[in-house]
């Protein structure tokens, strides 16, 4: 009997500056048979980021873009994106924002997670700000990235309850946890098949 072969998986860039455990989760998300996406290309603004390990680890291509000059950077990375046919981006801890004429180049095609529950806590220390507020919940969002800042389509958002003692340490391993969860979860409820 010849073995039938899936339907082809979305191929995909994961950008990342940091510790890249998003990257991790959602390189093992991919292996999954049930999977739309294959991760082809990892792209960091930072060559010391700790993500990159994933890189060797899985056998995957990386690059390597200051992003200090960001149209310089912004265009090497367009370049390596259509010479490696890529058709989604998933933004996992990308601590540089793109540029309107990159974003109209992946029109729909950028994803992006984010450690609130948006519309509230656009931008950076989210949990910090939570808490200083007294939320009684915070949590994660995934969306779609449009050229304002964390501000496009609401694909997926969890719900986390905020302790009494809860410091941004705790709060951000608490919401880190739930976001392994929902970027495959927002991924599939995008892509997959029927
Ligand atoms: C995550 O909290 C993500 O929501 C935010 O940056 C953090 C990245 O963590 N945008 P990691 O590098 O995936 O571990």
């Amino acid at each position: 009997m010849v073995k039938s072969i899936g339907p082809k998986k979305i191929r995909t860039a994961v950008f990342i500056s940091g510790t890249g455990s998003n990257l991790k989760n959602l390189i093992k998300f991919s292996l999954k048979k049930k999977s739309p996406i294959e991760i082809i290309l990892i792209i960091s603004n930072n060559p010391k980021a700790k993500g990159l390990e994933y890189s060797k680890i899985y056998k995957i291509k990386k690059k390597i873009y200051n992003y200090n000059k960001k149209k310089i950077s912004e265009t090497k990375t367009l370049k390596d994106l259509k010479s490696n046919d890529i058709n989604l981006i998933c933004l996992a801890g990308f601590m540089k924002i793109l540029s309107k004429d990159f974003i109209n180049n992946f029109k729909g095609k950028i994803l992006n997670i984010h450690p609130s529950l948006l519309p509230k806590y656009k931008g950076l220390n989210t949990h910090d700000r939570a808490i200083h507020n007294k939320e009684k919940y915070s949590g994660c969002t995934v969306h779609l990235v449009n050229s304002k800042l964390d501000s496009g389509k609401i694909i997926l958002q969890k719900k986390v309850k905020l302790s009494k003692k809860e410091t941004v340490s705790s709060l951000q391993k608490k919401i880190l946890k739930h976001e392994h969860i929902l970027y495959p979860k927002a991924i599939s409820k995008l892509f997959a098949n029927p």
